[in-house]
């Protein structure tokens, strides 16, 4: 154990009009400063979380959060970018700026602001996260990579549509009781199971409601040691924090595999001295459901190919044995790109101090499980999460 999250902030997510990425990233780092309880003088490195890739036309975003306050001007701060796992990456150099005791406070901020784009330009922006030189011309943008996937799937293993519709159901019921969700009411089975004028498909066998939405949000969190932590208002530990890159090219792998989300989650349970179902929950990277779908099999949770038995049986619902998502995930809570990975930390840091919105909150919430994925499961975080004491 090195480092913790001593303080935290979430805006709510969803189509922001007004809001900019600016606006977003003052709100949420002064919330975060202020919840630690340190002052802005006290912040030696700030980390910004931005994918961007053409969503706004301010590319340039690290100098940013200076504007909440005075006293941030002249503080070191660098823009990270890593796809979809923005977020965590940013929270991971974090961690290690901690490690090479180059700073006390650390302040990370997760943004993005995609509406700007209909979701045809968002599409030809994501896809830009996958490998330009063989997938770009894929059609649907990142969801037609998706697509790509679960068929490949679906022709190994069978039609899994059934269980891709309860994992639509499972995290727009979890949304509704989340306040910070894109979408906050739940959806029927049988409106996620048939394709519709409301839900037609998008890519290959996904359906709009397989799919996560185009959000607007940002969220942050401050960072420091566990000496330090031992004397704030709030602490939740870093048990263990992996991170994995594997081959961009999907035709360097075997893509229904998610070797590296395996690994990443080995490596991590490894070095926590831990089992998967020792924990409490965990927030996976359901960007969209197949992922989700695969992503059980990638933890250890089932054996390659029968992830469906974990939502046939309920293992991964709010009571099951291993609840994954009860923010309602990224297919629900929305997926900022660059705030996702810092949003799943501030959604586990809630849950493990108790302090989650009534209705969100697990009852007994000890030890949780951070799984965020940049591209087909190409840049791979895993975070196990404690409370200090
Ligand atoms: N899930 C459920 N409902 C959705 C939705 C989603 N992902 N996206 C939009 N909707 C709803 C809207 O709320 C709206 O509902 P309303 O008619 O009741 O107001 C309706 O569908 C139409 O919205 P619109 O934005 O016009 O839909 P769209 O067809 O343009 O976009 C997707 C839908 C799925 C194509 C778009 O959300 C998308 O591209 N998602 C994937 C984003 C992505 O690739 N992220 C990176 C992953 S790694």
């Amino acid at each position: 154990m090195t480092a913790c999250i001593v303080g935290w902030s979430h805006g709510k997510f969803g189509k922001l009009d007004g809001e900019t990425s600016e606006s977003l990233i003052v709100k949420a780092a002064s919330d975060a400063i202020a919840h630690a309880g340190i002052e802005p003088k006290d912040v030696d490195v700030i980390y910004v979380g931005n994918m961007n890739g053409g969503f706004v036309r301010q590319e340039f975003h690290s100098s940013l959060p200076l504007q909440t306050h005075p006293d941030l001007r002249f503080k070191p701060s660098t823009r990270v970018e890593n796809a979809c796992a923005t977020g965590s990456a940013a929270i991971h150099m974090g961690l290690n700026t901690l490690a090479a005791g180059k700073a006390r406070f650390v302040l990370v901020v997760g943004v993005e602001k995609m509406t700007e784009l209909n979701s045809a330009q968002a599409g030809d922006v994501l896809i830009k996260a996958s490998y330009v030189a063989e997938e770009a011309n894929i059609e649907a943008g990142f969801a037609g990579i998706f697509g790509k996937i679960t068929s490949a799937y679906f022709q190994r293993y069978g039609d899994k549509s059934d269980a891709l519709a309860k994992i639509a159901v499972k995290a727009h019921r979890n949304g509704a009781r989340n306040p910070f969700a894109h979408f906050q009411k739940e959806f029927a089975y049988d409106f996620c199971r048939t394709p519709s004028d409301k839900n037609p498909f998008v890519a290959g066998p996904l359906k709009r409601t397989d799919c996560s939405p185009v959000t607007d949000g940002a969220a942050a969190v401050v960072l420091t040691d566990v000496g330090t932590a031992l004397g704030m208002n709030q602490a939740i530990a870093f048990r263990a924090a992996e991170h994995v890159n594997d081959f961009l090219p999907m035709s360097k792998r075997d893509i229904i595999k998610f070797e590296g989300p395996q690994r990443a989650w080995q490596q991590a349970l490894k070095s926590a001295h831990l089992d998967l179902l020792d924990l409490s929950f965990v927030e996976s990277h359901d960007c969209f459901t197949s992922a989700e779908l695969i992503e059980y099999e990638a933890m250890g949770l089932t054996a390659p190919g029968e992830g469906e038995r974990a939502v046939h049986e309920g293992w991964v619902e709010r009571d099951g044995k291993l609840p994954v998502n009860v923010s309602g995930g990224l297919k629900a809570k929305g997926h900022p790109v660059g705030a996702t990975g810092v949003s799943m930390h501030v959604m586990s840091a809630m849950q493990l101090s108790g302090t989650a919105p009534e209705g969100m909150q697990l009852p007994k919430a000890k030890l949780g499980g951070v799984f965020n994925m940049g591209g087909a499961a190409v840049a791979n975080y895993v975070s196990i999460l404690e409370p200090l004491r």
